[in-house]
């Protein structure tokens, strides 16, 4: 059988969630390749829209198609966020952060009304594992990572809020036994394991199908 084409994958399920989006609507916008497919398919809609973006790079994509973006700053609630994953659990878990963009994609999912996950067939795994992407205050950075253990620091730029991106290495178990170890970690801003209760939706691309659960 051939392999699937997950760049077409991508490109449906992230256009079947700009079917999603309403004239007039407040959006979040995820980070990643995924994500860009969305946006070209967003911006093709010609929809009247307020954007805010998780990143940088996502930022610079959408303002060269067009799309109006504006900083989440006195913004209380977002109507969607679309987002892509790095793994999906069957529980409705993800791991995030592959682009380093987490902290401010869990803000942005968090704060909207519906948050739906757009990914190529590759993202859904039976269990989760490592790596799972952590942002760390530069301040004391080697300490936290010590503390964190195993954990490294990834070597690529602070993120823009001036966090320091690495991942945590070791095995992933109950993610939530894992997300409040996280959590509870002095130095660490945030880290990838998103909770089912912050999805609403998953759009899972498969060949020329696209599957639709709720965690
Ligand atoms: C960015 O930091 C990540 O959370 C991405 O959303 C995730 O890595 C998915 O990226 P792709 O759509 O490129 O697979």
């Amino acid at each position: 059988m051939a392999p699937p084409d997950l760049e077409q994958e991508k490109r449906l399920a992230a256009e079947a969630a700009a079917e999603l989006v309403e004239d007039g609507m407040l959006l979040g916008l995820g980070t990643g390749s995924t994500v860009g497919h969305f946006l070209v398919a967003l911006a093709g809609r010609g929809l009247r829209l307020r954007c805010v973006a998780t990143s940088p790079r996502t930022e610079a994509a959408a303002l060269e198609l067009g799309l109006a973006v504006e900083p989440f700053a006195g913004i209380e609630r977002l109507d969607l966020a679309v987002d892509g994953a790095d793994q999906i659990a069957p529980s409705g878990w993800l791991v995030k952060g592959g682009g380093g963009a987490h902290t401010r994609e869990k803000v942005a999912a968090a704060a909207a009304d519906r948050f739906v996950v757009v990914a190529s067939s590759d993202k859904p795994v039976d269990a989760l594992g490592p790596p799972v992407p952590v942002e760390l205050l530069a301040y004391g950075v080697e300490a936290t990572l010590r503390s964190l253990a195993p954990a490294e620091l990834r070597g690529v730029p602070a993120s823009p809020d001036g966090g320091v991106i690495g991942d945590y290495l070791g095995p992933v178990g109950d993610p939530g036994e894992l997300a409040a170890r996280l959590a509870a970690t002095a130095g660490l801003v945030e880290h990838g394991l998103f909770g089912p209760e912050l999805v609403d939706e998953i759009l899972v691309a498969r060949g020329d199908l696209v599957e639709r659960r709720r965690p």
